[in-house]
């Protein structure tokens, strides 16, 4: 059947790593950080927590049904529960919002792997100023663009490849690897004089610095961090096979992905801190930021090879899952070869990356649009705005079109349950939604009457 020639996972273990490895990328390391030190810290990071785990878990477990029972990427999945209906239109906008993160990730992306070289070079000694080597290397417009564009052919590279050869086996390793690193960085980043006020900042909640937009932005990355909203996990799990146990990985994958971000936020607030720069300095700051601790190792210049070098790597494992999805609707739909489909749309979004990548410098027009730039524009609508609508709609269609019993079957099916999987019902029908609409609900309501 097709479904075997689309592509199988080679173990359960090796699923959990790749869904992992999807989720875990810059989102922990780069976005987090960032968006969090912009809306304050510990308010912040607490409504990211509540979020993960009311709303992102629910609706990964949904995005898994759907994908495990159709065997299908998200656009013939959806036209497969439902013919004739609108609904593969939700599948349409998952695609189209993949393009749209990916065409930025990509640039976040060029310049980790950019940092690998500066490293290397010993560009981070302590009397270089880390912001100023920041702004020089995006400043330069033509770097920028092929560091995308090489980051790019890395991921089609990989995704020609297929499920199982390439991804499973890169996550494999990789993952793991990242993680135990992480935590050795994070040890000396907890022991930097001035650690303490990192620690009190990232938990200490002040909810008077959150702001309506602030809460988007903790939904947004809830469901940016697991990959939710667009379909990718719909796409994973159409290619697991039904003995596999959903709700174990599942429930591994949001700890896993929200571990790594939380180990990201001790490794960047306490160092933050210490070397004095502004949380609030946005998407540049990790790149500021990391280089004081790779100051203050013997060796440092090594720490920082290896810490962008893995970085890069799990920024390539959700590359991989983003191209992957929009590559399986031109396979399955549209009845392309997978090298076509894969170079195809890399290209085009290559294309599209292009101003982002001139946005943090390069060019003064881009850099201004809309008053944060070009990349920050692209991160906030897809990442807080369409994610969060895709996952709402998603909601709807499983509790309310294809039917809760349904989708709960398909999660529990090789005889796995789902402990208590009634408040999973009712978290889908009723909670996800509504607290979805209530987030922006408020949003609107106050960019209209402010
Ligand atoms: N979750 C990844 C990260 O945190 C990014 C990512 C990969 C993603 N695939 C996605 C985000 C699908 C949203 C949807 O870096």
């Amino acid at each position: 059947m097709s479904s075997v020639s689309r592509g199988h996972w080679n173990s359960r273990f090796g699923f959990i790593l790749a869904a992992a490895g999807s989720a875990i990328g810059l989102g922990n390391i780069w976005r987090f950080p960032y968006t969090a030190g912009e809306y304050g810290g510990g308010a912040f990071v607490l409504l990211y927590l509540i979020f993960v785990f009311g709303i992102g878990l629910p609706v990964l477990l949904a995005e898994l049904s759907v994908g495990r029972f159709t065997q299908k990427s998200p656009v013939t999945a959806f036209k497969d529960l439902k013919p004739g209906t609108k609904w593969s239109w939700l599948g349409g906008l998952g695609v189209l919002t993949g393009f749209g993160i990916l065409s930025f990730y990509a640039v976040i992306a060029g310049v980790t792997v950019g940092y690998i070289y500066l490293s290397l070079t010993g560009k981070f000694s302590a009397d270089v100023d880390a912001a100023a080597v920041f702004q020089g290397f995006t400043a330069d417009g033509f770097q920028m663009i092929a560091l995308s564009g090489l980051f790019l052919a890395m991921t089609a590279l990989i995704v020609q490849k297929g499920v199982g050869g390439g991804i499973e086996r890169a996550a494999k390793i990789l993952m793991p690897t990242f993680f135990v690193f992480l935590l050795f960085l994070v040890g000396r980043a907890l022991t930097l004089e001035g650690a303490g006020a990192g620690l009190e900042f990232m938990f200490a909640p002040d909810f008077s610095k959150l702001t309506a937009e602030g809460v988007v932005s903790a939904l947004g990355q809830a469901l940016f961090s697991l990959s939710l909203g667009m379909g990718a996990m719909i796409t994973y799990g159409s290619y697991l096979s039904e003995n596999e146990n959903i709700p174990i990985s599942a429930v591994s994958v949001a700890f896993f992905d929200t571990g790594i971000a939380l180990v990201g936020g001790l490794l960047i607030f306490p160092t933050l801190f210490h070397a004095g720069v502004d949380p609030a300095a946005g998407p540049g700051l990790v790149f500021v930021v990391m280089a004081s601790i790779f100051d203050s190792l013997p060796g440092g210049s090594i720490f920082g090879v290896v810490f962008y070098g893995l970085l890069s790597i799990a920024a390539l494992t959700s590359t991989i899952s983003l191209l992957e999805v929009i590559t399986s609707y031109f396979i399955d739909e549209k009845g392309w070869a997978r090298s076509k489909a894969t170079w195809t749309v890399a290209f085009a979004c290559f294309l599209l990356s292009i101003p982002s990548a001139l946005s943090l410098g390069a060019s003064t027009f881009f850099s201004e649009f809309y008053g944060g730039g070009f990349l920050s524009l692209m991160d906030n609508i897809w990442g807080n705005y369409s994610l969060p609508i895709g996952a709402t709609l998603l909601c709807f269609f499983v509790a309310w079109s294809w039917g809760v019993p349904k989708a709960l079957a398909s999660i529990e099916a090789g005889g796995h349950r789902l402990p208590a999987g009634a408040v999973w019902g009712f978290l889908i029908r009723y909670v996800c939604p509504a607290a979805v609409l209530l987030v922006f609900g408020t949003t609107i309501w106050q960019q209209i009457f402010s």
